[in-house]
């Protein structure tokens, strides 16, 4: 599958006559001299599959008039460190240059140490460079330094680099459209992220802490193997859920509150992003319950709307006329529809958008307009997620009592096919009754096997 992808941008970078250089994400501290747990980049992966920090890969689209015979071809060299079982008794196994070739399907493999001595040799001749820029100030000097050491070099016959460009524009367009073999990890991300949720459902009762469910979905996730989460949990009780990205997740649950849960698997660094919201004690209120269909319709309104040909801003609009109705019908609001949408009232309620593009990011990369600024028409291969939400604050005097504090958000992903769109989360329960029916069976030792 990497190996596909990298072909992919070979053959662009051929047809315009370009190299790429790639690094990998660098290791974050966390506090003092202790580190996260290593996450590479996710072009860096996507190109690679290769998970170790330090590494670069050097994709050359060939130079078809070089004298060289080796250098006319397209070319992929993969830079990461070398084998030291002195080091990798510190810090980990490494693959080394000897096996990377046979295992990545690189074309050849060398020191990280020796990339920037040796990338003025292999970048000469390329007028156009890909390099991503404002990720780490140490890398961009030497990379500024390889570029001009080549623009010395011009004077003795070699073109210098006219072009730095964001590799963005054409990796991310590749990472848009979703291969059968990225599609299964995504698949295999929503199947353990609903037996995340699922196991949330049944452990939730009053006096529970947020804590205990963050820590019984991360348990779920990575007892299955996953690489993570995809992001960090939002586990909100009660008012929490109005505070869109509340990740402290350390209150006690309440007997009468809903719970917004906002927690997605990675598999193989492929998120899922999904959001479920259900009664603390199993049962909805009136008020929550009236609020949780007006949303519930607002979502599949809007996932009716993912299908090839349809703009992406389709599905917001959609789920926003049908979240404004709602609110009129439930007295939230008052006045015309049309209007209230125009004037931007209901963001009162509803301050985010629909969707995003979901992949190795969960807000993934991929341009959302076509080159005249409109709205994107979605196309088979595309993952979105489709994710309406009201949110009632705890001190809004314009609604009555009972209003306040709701927070309500329903997420699933949903993939564009040639016939109209898989929801890929499918399975976890959605509906009133089969939120219901999850949530009967509580019980924080129930992780399911
Ligand atoms: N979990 C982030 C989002 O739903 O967009
Ligand atoms: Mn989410
Ligand atoms: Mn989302």
């Amino acid at each position: 599958m990497y190996r596909e992808h990298r072909e992919r941008l070979l053959d662009e970078l051929a047809r315009e006559g370009a190299a790429a250089v790639m690094p990998t994400a660098t290791l974050k501290v966390r506090n003092h001299d202790s580190t996260y747990r290593f996450r590479p980049d996710s072009d860096f992966w996507y190109l690679t599959g290769f998970a170790e920090p330090e590494a670069t890969l050097v994709l050359l689209g060939g130079l078809p008039a070089a004298e060289d015979e080796a250098r006319r071809e397209p070319r992929s060299i993969l830079f990461l460190r070398e084998r030291n079982p002195e080091q990798e008794t510190w810090t980990g196994r490494r693959l080394g240059t000897e096996a990377a070739p046979a295992e990545l399907h690189v074309d050849e493999a060398r020191d990280a140490d020796g990339l920037w001595k040796a990338l003025p040799d292999l970048l000469a001749g390329y007028e156009r460079v890909h390099y991503r820029t404002g990720l780490d100030e140490e890398r961009d000097r030497e990379m500024l330094g390889v570029i001009d050491s080549l623009r010395q070099r011009s004077r003795t016959g070699t073109p210098p680099v006219a072009e730095l460009v964001d590799p963005a524009t054409l990796v991310h367009e590749l990472r848009l459209f979703k291969s059968l073999a990225e599609l299964d990890c995504m698949r295999r991300a929503a199947s353990v992220t609903g037996e995340a949720h699922l196991a949330a459902m049944r452990a939730a009762a009053a006096g529970v802490g947020e804590q205990e469910l963050d820590a019984l979905i991360e348990y779920t996730v990575r007892r299955r193997g996953c690489t993570g989460m995809a992001y960090t949990n939002i586990v909100a009780g009660g008012a929490n859920a109005c505070i869109l990205h509340y990740i402290e997740n350390d209150q006690p649950l309440a007997d009468g509150d809903l719970l917004l849960i906002d927690a997605g698997a990675e598999h193989q660094f492929y998120a899922a992003d999904v959001t479920r919201t259900f009664p603390v004690n199993g049962v909805f209120t009136d008020e929550q319950r009236a609020l949780y269909e007006v949303v519930l319709e607002a979502q599949l309104a809007g996932i009716d709307e993912v299908r090839p040909g349809v703009r992406f801003d389709r599905a917001h609009e959609v789920a926003t006329e049908r979240l404004v109705a709602g609110l009129l019908r439930l007295g939230l609001l008052q006045g015309d529809a049309e209007q209230l949408i125009s004037d931007g009232e209901h963001r009162r309620f509803f301050m985010h958008r629909t969707g995003h593009w979901l992949g190795l990011d969960v807000h993934d990369c991929g341009a959302y307009a076509d080159e005249e600024g409109d709205s994107r028409l979605l196309e088979p291969g595309m993952v979105t997620t489709v994710e309406p939400g009201l949110y009632v604050a705890p001190d809004d005097e314009t609604v009555e009592e009972h209003w306040r504090g709701i927070g309500v958000r329903i997420e699933d992903n949903v993939l564009v096919t040639a016939e109209g769109n898989e929801v890929l989360t499918a399975d976890i329960p959605k509906t009133v009754e089969n939120v219901e029916a999850a949530c009967a069976g509580r019980d924080l030792d129930a992780v399911p096997s």
